[in-house]
C-alpha cells in the first residue's frame, strides 16, 4: 500500500444527519474553483467491493450482526478504498474529501459498542497501517436534531433499506456524540469541532477557514 502524499486528506465526521454530505460537496465546489483536483468519496463504501460490504453491514434486516463483524467489515471496505483510491489520488497531489473515516471506528464500534479503542487500534495497525487524515472536520449537531433530520431524509428515498444503525434508540446517537467529542479532546490540532446547527452557508463558512490553513501548502493542479 503506497502512503506517499502529495494532497492533502481530509476526514468529515459526526453522527446521523449533520450535513456532512451537503458540506463536502460545497467544499469541493470552493476547492475546485481554486484549481485543486479534488476526489469526494465516503465510507463505508468509496469503492464498488466496499459498496457491497455497505449493504451487508446497514442492511436494517442483518440486526444479528455482532460488533466484532461490523469492525471487521468496515476495516475490510477501508483497506480496499485506501489502496484503489485514497492513496493513489494523494500520491498524485490530490485532495481527498472522505465522508467519515476510522474515527467512526473508533467511536461507534470501539466506545459505544463497546469493543474497545484498543481493538480499533490493532486492526487499524494491521488492516491500514494506522493511516490519519491530515486535518479532520467534526460536524457537532445535538443527537436529537440530527436524527430528526436524517429520519426525515430516509423517508424522503424510495425503499432505503440502509437504515440499521438510524434505527438505533437515542441513547446510542447520544453515546456517539460524546464518543466524538471525547476523541476531538485527545487530538484537538487534527480534529476540529465545527457547530452543525447552524445554517449550511454559516457551517461551510467555518469549514473552509480550517481548511484554507492546510490546503495553503498544496500547489493547485493548473
Ligand atoms: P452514513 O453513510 O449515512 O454516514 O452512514 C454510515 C453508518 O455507518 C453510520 O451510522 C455510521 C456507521 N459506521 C460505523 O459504524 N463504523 C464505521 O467505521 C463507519 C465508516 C461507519
Amino acid at each position: 500500500m503506497s502512503t506517499t502524499r502529495r494532497g492533502a486528506f481530509i476526514t468529515f465526521e459526526g453522527g446521523e444527519g449533520a450535513g456532512k454530505s451537503t458540506q463536502i460537496a460545497l467544499l469541493a465546489a470552493h476547492l475546485r474553483s481554486r484549481g485543486h483536483e479534488v476526489v469526494e468519496t465516503a465510507e463505508p463504501g468509496g469503492t464498488a467491493i466496499g459498496k457491497q460490504i455497505r449493504r451487508i453491514f446497514l442492511d436494517a434486516a442483518n440486526h444479528e450482526l455482532a460488533p466484532m463483524a461490523e469492525l471487521l467489515l468496515v476495516f475490510a471496505a477501508r483497506a480496499q478504498h485506501i489502496e484503489q483510491v485514497i492513496a493513489p489520488a494523494l500520491a498524485e497531489g490530490r485532495i481527498v474529501l472522505c465522508d467519515r473515516f476510522t474515527d467512526s471506528t473508533w467511536v461507534y464500534q470501539g466506545v459505544v459498542r463497546g469493543l474497545g479503542t484498543e481493538a480499533v487500534r490493532t486492526v487499524d495497525g494491521v488492516a491500514c497501517g494506522g493511516m490519519k487524515p491530515d486535518l479532520t472536520l467534526l460536524l457537532d449537531i445535538p443527537a436529537e436534531l440530527g436524527l430528526e433530520r436524517a429520519r426525515a431524509r430516509n423517508a424522503a428515498q424510495e425503499a432505503n433499506p440502509e437504515t440499521r444503525l438510524d434505527d438505533q434508540e437515542i441513547g446510542f446517537h447520544r453515546r456517539v456524540r460524546e464518543g466524538y467529542l471525547d476523541l476531538a479532546g485527545r487530538e484537538p490540532e487534527r480534529i476540529r469541532v465545527i457547530e452543525a446547527g447552524r445554517s449550511r452557508g454559516a457551517v461551510g463558512a467555518s469549514v473552509r477557514e480550517e481548511v484554507d490553513r492546510i490546503v495553503g501548502a498544496i500547489k493547485p493542479a493548473r
